[in-house]
């Protein structure tokens, strides 16, 4: 099977790796890809969603698989465009893709289907959004369209709240939007990842990610330095609990609305006194989640996808492994508000116990990769308990240094 991941992070990084490893024969395509990632799978070049699709076609490409978001909803749509092409696709269309890429429209949906999530309301000016602020703080700010995992803003103080309205209302620093002023939820957060298709689904392993930069969740808000999963985090009865009140409602949702969906759907979850309700909705795999919860993967992970993305969903071609996964994330200095490049990483070799995916590296002209991101690499480790997942993925990472790095000391401890 030849299969074109779009994508060049952490999370395609983990998920060419899982197609690799699968059962299933495959020969694997990447677009944008990455140094780390031409490893395992040939470039290609395009620059839209056409000359993709056209790529895909000479290619006789058998399944597209949209690692990140942003091609959901580019031009025409990558899934819209791979169904015309007749390419079976994993990742929704364009206008399922509004789940994640407006969050007007994910609240408006969860509405309809009686979804549990926070109130709302959405504003466009500074006043409309003081107003709705009411002077009720802790107060949750959030530009309405694609940031890249920035464009929210918790605010404990009205100091904090008018900085962030004037960055994205003023300052304009995402472009043209509204902003939801949204209802804070307290409790821990966890992260449920399903295969769709159609009206069926599959709940794969829970994660937890931290999206601070620095340790004791403080500092600024990261596209996330570390996650954790484990089947364990469903307790008690949470795994049905969840699907009940949020998965299959929003699963008969899209149906009933007239919005196909073959993919993976995330739903970011608090878990409040009054039950789990819905953060967000993202219509892919979670980074660096999928660092953590792909290596868990069981059976053929490749045929779980192509059957899906054909309209097939068979829940035996994949399970999780018991145990526990942490991957820890190491960015480079300057991050989140910057970041810096080419600083030559060290120790890759030494890693034994563990996986490593590049989510920002480069190879340089010595042939040593080097650091070209935010985020630069994750290295995954488990365990049979937490603890233990813990000491491996803190002793694994420790062999990998680059200057200025920056990495938290409690991942997989804290929020337990
Ligand atoms: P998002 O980009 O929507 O996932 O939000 C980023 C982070 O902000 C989440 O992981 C939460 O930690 C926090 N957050 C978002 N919405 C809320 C809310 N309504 N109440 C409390 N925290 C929130
Ligand atoms: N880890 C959060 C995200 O992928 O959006």
């Amino acid at each position: 099977m030849k299969v074109l991941v779009v994508g060049k992070g952490g999370r395609e990084h983990a998920i060419i790796t899982a197609l690799h490893e699968s059962p299933t024969e495959t020969e694997i395509y990447s677009f944008p890809g990455s140094d780390a990632i031409f490893e395992l799978a040939k470039p290609v070049e395009a620059d839209g969603v056409a000359s993709l699709i056209s790529a895909m076609q000479e290619l006789n490409i058998d399944l597209c698989v949209a690692g990140e978001e942003s091609y959901l909803v580019k031009d025409e749509g990558l899934a819209n465009a791979c169904a015309v092409a007749g390419i079976p696709c994993w990742g929704p269309p364009k206008e399922a893709a509004q789940l994640e890429a407006s969050k007007e429209f994910a609240k408006e949906f969860m509405v309809r289907q009686s979804i549990p999530t926070g109130g709302y309301s959405p504003v466009e000016t500074i006043d409309e959004a003081r107003a709705a602020i009411d002077g009720k703080y802790p107060t949750v700010l959030k530009f309405d369209g694609l940031a890249a995992g920035k464009g929210v803003a918790v605010c404990m103080t009205e100091g904090d709240a008018e900085e962030f309205l004037d960055e994205v209302l003023v300052q304009r620093k995402f472009g043209p939007g509204r902003l939801l002023v949204e209802e804070y939820l307290e409790g821990p957060e966890i992260s449920i990842f399903a295969s769709v298709v159609d009206g069926d689904y599959q709940i794969l392993a829970p994660a937890r990610d931290y999206k601070r930069i620095y340790d004791a969740d403080e500092g600024p808000n990261t596209g996330g330095m570390g996650a954790v999963s484990s089947l364990d985090m469903f307790e008690g009865d949470l795994r049905s609990v969840i699907d009940e009140t949020i998965v299959r409602p929003t699963v008969e949702g899209l149906q009933n609305e007239g919005l196909p969906y073959r993919g993976f759907l995330y739903f970011g979850l608090m878990l409040t006194e009054n039950g789990p309700k819905v953060i967000e909705y993202n219509c892919r795999f979670g980074d660096p989640e999928a660092e953590a919860v792909l290596p868990m993967v069981e059976g053929d992970f490749a045929a779980h996808v192509f059957e899906g993305a054909k309209g097939n969903l068979d829940s035996d071609l994949v399970s999780f492994k018991d145990g526990w996964s942490i991957c820890l994330v190491s960015a480079s200095a300057g991050y989140p508000a910057s970041s810096r490049s080419g600083d030559v990483i060290s120790g890759l070799d030494q890693v034994s116990d563990a996986r490593v995916f590049h989510a920002g590296t480069k190879l340089n002209e010595a042939g040593q990769f080097e650091t070209a991101g935010g985020r630069v690499l994750v290295v995954v480790a488990s365990g049979s308990t937490r603890e233990e997942a813990v000491t491996n993925v803190y002793r694994e990472s420790e062999k990998v240094a680059f200057d200025g790095m920056q990495r938290r000391t409690d991942i997989g401890t804290r929020n337990f």
